[in-house]
C-alpha cells in the first residue's frame, strides 16, 4: 500500500524497515502511497467524525491505533483581529485543543502507534517542550517506555510537567535542542529506541491532517495557510497532504504555504529571503518562544520547497511582536494559546502591514499550542491579583466602586 522514498534521489525503501535517512544520499523519508489503490471519496470521509482518524485511509497504520482522540480542533473566525487588520476570511486553527495541548498529538498517534506496528519495545526524542509532553502521553497509552531530551532550562514548565507526571524519562541536556536531536538519534540508532522526532515519516503523517480539517471545516479551499515554523516539520507536513489531495482530485489549488519564525531563530525566513538554496544553520537561537527556539531545523528542505512551490511566504516577527498577539489573541478573540502559536497570527498581522498579502485572501493561521504550556510567560505579562481584607467595602475600594 506504502513505501518510503528518499526526499532528494528518489530512493525507494520498503515500509517496515526502519530507517529515517536515505542510505544512498542521507536526506530525509517520506511515505509514498499508491493512490491508484486509494478508493475513497470526500463525501464517505465526510460521514465520519472529524479527527486524525477520519483519514485512516491516507496514513500508514493497519493495526488498532494508539489513541486518545486527537485532532477534531476547532476553526475560529477572527472577527475583530480581522477587524483591525483589514481582512475579510482570517481563521485560526486551534491546536492547543488537543488532548497534551498542542499539534504533535496528531503525530503521536500515528508514530506510536507505528511504534507498535513495527515491534518497537521502547521511544524517544529530543524536544523544545511538546514533542516530549505529547510522546510521554501516548507512550503511557500504550504501555511503552518513553526517553525525552531537552535542553536545559529552556523548556515551558506545563510542558516539562506533563513529560513529568506521564511517567517518560527525562533528561535535560546542557545544550540546545539541535544538540538534543543530534544525541537522541545516535541513542536510537545504537540502542534500538523508535526515534520521534520529527525525521520519523511517519509521525508527520499525522500532521497532515491539519491541512485536511482545515478545508473540510471551512468548506472551500484557503488561500493561505500559515505556520509558525521550528523544526519545519508541521509546514512540511501539511504541504506533503495538501499534494496527496490534488493527485486524488480533491484540491484544484494549493494554498500559499507561509512560515513564521521568531526574529532570533530564523534560518528559513533567510534562505527564502535571500533565496538560497538551503538554509543556514544559526548556532545560538533565541526567543521568548521556546518551542521553536531552533537552529537547524531538520525539515528545512521540504518547508523550503512547500513556500516556493505554492508561491508563499516566509517572515519573522519579533518577540515583543509574538507576546501582543499572544495577548490580543487572548483577549479579542478569547483563545489562550503560547508564545510560538501566536507567532502565525502576529506574522499576517505584520505581512499586512507590509501590503504583502491581499486583503480578500481566506487564512488560516494555525496555532500550534495551548496558553496553559507556557504559564510563566503569560504570568510576566500580566498585573498579578490584588490581595484585599475579606469584606465587602475592601472589594468595593480594589473595584473602584
Ligand atoms: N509551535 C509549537 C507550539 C511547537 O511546539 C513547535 C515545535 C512548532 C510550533 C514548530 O513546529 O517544528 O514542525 O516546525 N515544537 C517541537 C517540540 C520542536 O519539540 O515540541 P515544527
Amino acid at each position: 500500500m506504502y513505501h518510503l522514498e528518499c526526499v532528494n534521489c528518489g530512493a525507494v525503501y520498503p515500509a517496515d524497515e526502519i530507517l529515517y535517512n536515505c542510505k544512498i544520499c542521507g536526506h530525509l523519508l517520506a511515505v509514498k502511497y499508491k493512490m491508484e489503490d486509494i478508493s475513497i471519496s470526500r463525501g464517505e470521509w465526510n460521514c465520519r467524525p472529524l479527527s486524525v482518524w477520519r483519514y485512516r485511509e491516507l496514513l500508514p497504520v493497519n493495526i488498532p491505533p494508539v489513541t486518545l482522540m486527537e485532532g477534531g480542533t476547532p476553526l475560529y473566525r477572527l472577527t475583530r483581529l480581522g477587524k483591525e487588520m483589514g481582512l475579510s476570511h482570517l481563521y485560526a486553527k486551534h491546536e492547543g485543543m488537543n488532548p497534551s495541548g498542542s499539534f504533535k498529538d496528531r503525530g503521536m498517534t500515528v508514530g506510536v502507534s507505528m511504534a507498535l506496528q513495527l515491534g518497537k519495545k521502547s521511544v524517544a526524542c529530543a524536544s523544545t517542550g511538546n514533542t516530549s509532553a505529547s510522546l510521554a502521553v501516548y507512550a503511557a497509552k500504550a504501555g511503552i517506555p518513553a526517553v525525552v531530551l531537552l535542553p536545559a532550562g529552556k523548556v515551558a514548565v506545563g510542558k516539562v510537567a506533563q513529560a513529568l507526571m506521564h511517567g517518560a524519562n527525562v533528561i535535560s541536556i546542557r545544550g540546545n535542542f539541535d544538540r538534543a536531536l543530534e544525541m537522541v538519534h545516535d541513542l536510537c540508532l545504537t540502542h534500538g529506541l523508535y526515534l520521534l522526532n520529527s525525521i520519523n515519516p511517519f509521525r508527520l503523517e499525522g500532521q497532515k491532517t491539519i491541512g485536511f480539517e482545515a478545508v473540510d471545516q471551512l468548506g472551500e479551499i484557503p488561500d493561505r495557510f500559515v505556520l509558525p515554523v521550528g523544526n519545519a516539520g508541521n509546514i512540511s507536513a501539511v504541504y506533503k497532504g495538501f499534494l496527496e489531495w490534488q493527485e486524488l482530485g480533491f484540491m484544484d489549488q494549493i494554498p500559499m504555504m507561509t512560515g513564521i519564525q521568531a526574529e532570533g531563530s530564523s534560518p528559513v525566513v533567510r534562505a527564502i529571503r535571500e533565496n538560497l538554496p538551503e538554509v543556514i544553520p544559526e548556532t545560538n537561537p533565541e526567543t521568548i518562544a521556546t518551542a521553536i527556539r531552533i537552529g537547524a531545523p531538520v525539515n528545512a528542505e521540504k518547508a523550503l520547497t512547500a513556500i516556493r512551490k505554492t508561491g508563499g511566504l516566509a517572515i519573522s516577527v519579533s518577540d515583543e511582536e509574538i507576546l501582543s498577539m499572544q495577548r490580543d489573541l487572548a483577549r479579542k478573540e478569547g483563545i489562550g494559546v503560547e508564545p510560538a502559536s501566536a507567532a502565525s497570527v502576529a506574522g499576517i498581522r505584520k505581512l499586512v502591514e507590509q501590503g504583502a498579502i491581499d486583503r480578500d485572501e481566506r487564512i488560516v493561521c494555525v496555532v500550534t499550542g495551548h496558553l496553559l504550556k507556557d504559564p510563566d510567560t503569560v504570568i510576566k505579562q500580566c498585573e498579578p491579583p490584588k490581595e484585599i481584607n475579606a469584606d465587602l467595602p475592601s472589594l468595593l475600594s480594589a473595584l473602584h466602586l
